[in-house]
């Protein structure tokens, strides 16, 4: 299994905090944010990283996170040229990722829980990809999971009539078809390569399963998201829980 963590976009909700830095090195309680899901992948033993970031911002990703070896693990680096969305990005990875299974994480998610107990799930699922629903009070700013009883039948991007509580966060495995996938989908009216497009594709096909995250989680993209995630990472001094979680079905 490898990683990837996506660290590019403009960070333009978190604006001027990010008017001369990349979101991802913000200080999230007392680390920088991108550190959270980069121990979460450690965590789940997979120490094969790729980094993806935007030219501007490269410099400063590298000066913070250097070779690994301060973090017991690899990373290679990677520019996205432009930020034409996250299945954009993501397949700046195929090469890197080329025989193995991914993770997948957005770099401004953040988790209080090791998400160890769904990699190793996905790794015993060998085909198909993953998600991770939570259950949240204000869809409409997520892809939003439509579940028929406990069938996820399809995922709409930040829709203005949310059909479920349940936003898809930034955490996703695949296999390595995701790349003929984001090869197939078209650009969103934004221009972008939405993930939840490829998401939709794996649906259909009858091969993405999902669980539902257990403990703490939000993305940090806003003003408002980036204060709940400074609590919830003090409060656990920016140590990930690890351990056992209740594995809920719905
Ligand atoms: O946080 C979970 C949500 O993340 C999901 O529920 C949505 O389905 C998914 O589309 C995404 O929504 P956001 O609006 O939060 O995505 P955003 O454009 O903020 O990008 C999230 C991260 O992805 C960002 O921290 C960096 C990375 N990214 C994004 C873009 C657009 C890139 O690396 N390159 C890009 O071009």
């Amino acid at each position: 299994m490898k990683g990837i963590i996506l660290a590019g976009g403009k960070g333009t909700r978190l604006f001027p905090l990010t008017k001369n830095t990349n979101k991802h090195l913000l200080p999230v309680g007392k680390e920088p944010m991108i550190y959270n899901p980069i121990k979460q992948l450690i965590a789940s033993d997979i120490r094969d990283i790729m980094i993806i970031t935007s030219r501007e911002n490269m410099g400063d990703v590298v000066n913070v996170l250097g070779s690994g070896e301060e973090f017991g693990c690899d990373f290679t680096f990677k520019v996205q040229e432009k930020p034409r969305g996250i299945a954009n990005a993501l397949s700046l990875a195929e090469n890197f990722a080329a025989g193995h299974l991914i993770t997948v994480i957005l770099g401004d998610n953040i988790v209080t829980r090791s998400i160890r107990p769904y990699i190793d799930k996905f790794k015993k699922q060998k085909i198909g990809a993953k998600v991770l629903l939570k259950e949240v009070l204000n869809p409409h700013h997520f892809g939003i999971a439509i579940l028929d009883e406990k069938k996820l039948i399809s995922i709409e991007e930040k829709p203005t009539l949310p059909r479920s509580n349940y936003a898809v966060t930034g955490i996703y495995m695949y296999d390595n078809n995701v790349f003929d996938i984001i090869r197939s989908i078209p650009t969103s009216p934004k221009g972008e390569y939405e993930i939840t497009s490829a998401n939709n594709v794996y649906i259909d096909k009858g091969k993405l399963t999902y669980d539902i995250l257990d403990g703490e989680w939000t993305d940090a993209g806003t003003i408002e998201s980036y204060r709940i995630a400074n609590d919830m990472l003090y409060k656990i001094n920016n140590q990930i829980i690890d351990g056992d979680y209740d594995e809920y079905s719905i």
